[in-house]
């Protein structure tokens, strides 16, 4: 992320929408509005469910996730007039250090990554600590879909249906103490299986980790997903469990989180502690402020190539202002970049 520049060769023509996919996406999100309305929406039938992710490789996934995806409530947040991005590109073209740091090596290296077993860390300032066994630790949510805008600090985005539930709900049940003013989350880190982690390239001090402030895991739009596509979550993805955090820069985002710490104080994170001038500890998606090397006032939209670059303007925090502008009204975005 820090060293290369996205390609223009990174991504191929033939690697369009998929026609029916698109008309259909179309079709289904066309009247739906941007935020949250839940209750509001009809869950899909299942035929409609087969049709809607047709480009979608079959997945394994853990009992856990296999029953509670019937109870699932589909398109809780929807992106209007926005195709959602090829399944193909969301999972051949990542960012995950772990497993190299090329575009295709997570999805080339990540089949090492052992998910199950799989337990989360809650530590920290909070009542209700302890070290849970991924199934226990999903049981109180249920789960939700969340189409959202990915925006990356090297200038790309996507648009991603992801599967998750807010954080709020896990705040809810661990019970935050007085002195809980951010929140840090942790990678795994197991070089046995994470070859990044082995490499020479030295410049991350594992595990990765990255932080929010309390009041911003406090908004609705934060999740932790555990699927996209209507399946789980593949591992170069960040299985089984990562933040997604729509408004901010991509970096955000953590995969295969095994720690959940509340703090007292703003977390070392991995990106800010490598270039800080660069990468700060907030990373809101903002077109005004470019990072060093380039401008972030605009986006390639993937799948992009040569001939059709497919450029878009970047909005203030990528779309969701309305969501979450109020939080930083006493901040100076410049600084607090
Ligand atoms: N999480 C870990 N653990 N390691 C990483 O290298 N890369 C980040 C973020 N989460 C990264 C990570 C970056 S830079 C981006 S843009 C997103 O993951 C990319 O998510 P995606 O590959 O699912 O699109």
């Amino acid at each position: 992320m820090l060293i290369k520049l996205p390609k223009a060769s990174d991504c191929h023509e033939s690697d369009v929408t998929p026609e029916s996919l698109y008309f259909s996406r179309r079709s289904l999100l066309g009247g739906a509005l941007v935020g949250i309305a839940a209750s509001s929406l009809p869950r899909w039938a299942s035929a409609d469910d087969a049709a809607r992710y047709a480009d979608v490789e079959a997945g394994r996934a853990p009992n856990w996730f296999a029953e509670k995806l019937p109870g699932t409530r589909w398109q809780v947040v929807t992106v209007k007039d926005e195709a959602i991005t090829p399944f193909k590109d969301a999972t051949h073209y990542n960012n995950f250090y772990e497993f190299g740091t090329d575009k295709g090596d997570p999805a080339a290296n990540a089949g090492s990554l052992k998910t199950e077993p799989w337990s989360v860390v809650i530590d920290g300032e909070v009542a209700k600590p302890g070290r849970y066994a991924l199934e226990d630790f999903m049981k109180p949510y249920e789960l939700e879909e969340r189409t959202y805008r990915l925006r990356c600090v090297e200038a790309w985005s996507m648009v991603i249906p992801w599967i998750g539930f807010p954080i709020s709900a896990l705040l809810k049940q661990v019970e935050p103490t007085s002195k809980a003013k951010y929140i840090r989350f942790e990678t795994l880190q197991d070089p046995k299986s994470m070859p990044g982690q082995r490499s020479s390239f030295g410049l991350i001090d594992w595990p990765y980790v990255e932080g929010l402030r309390l009041d911003e895991a406090m908004n609705p739009l934060a999740i932790l997903a555990v699927g996209m596509y209507g399946r789980e979550l593949p591992n170069q993805n960040g299985a089984p469990l990562r933040l997604v955090v729509p408004w901010k820069y991509g970096f955000k985002s953590v995969k295969s989180i095994v720690r959940i710490s509340l703090v007292s104080e703003q977390p070392k994170t991995t990106w800010q502690s490598i270039a800080a001038e660069e990468y700060g500890f907030y990373a809101n998606v903002n077109p005004t402020v470019d990072h060093p090397r380039w401008t972030q006032a605009r986006e390639r939209r993937l799948p992009s190539g040569l001939f059709s670059p497919n450029v878009r303007e970047t909005q203030m925090f990528n779309g969701y202002s309305d969501e979450v502008a109020s939080l930083y009204s006493n901040l100076d975005l410049r600084k607090n970049y």
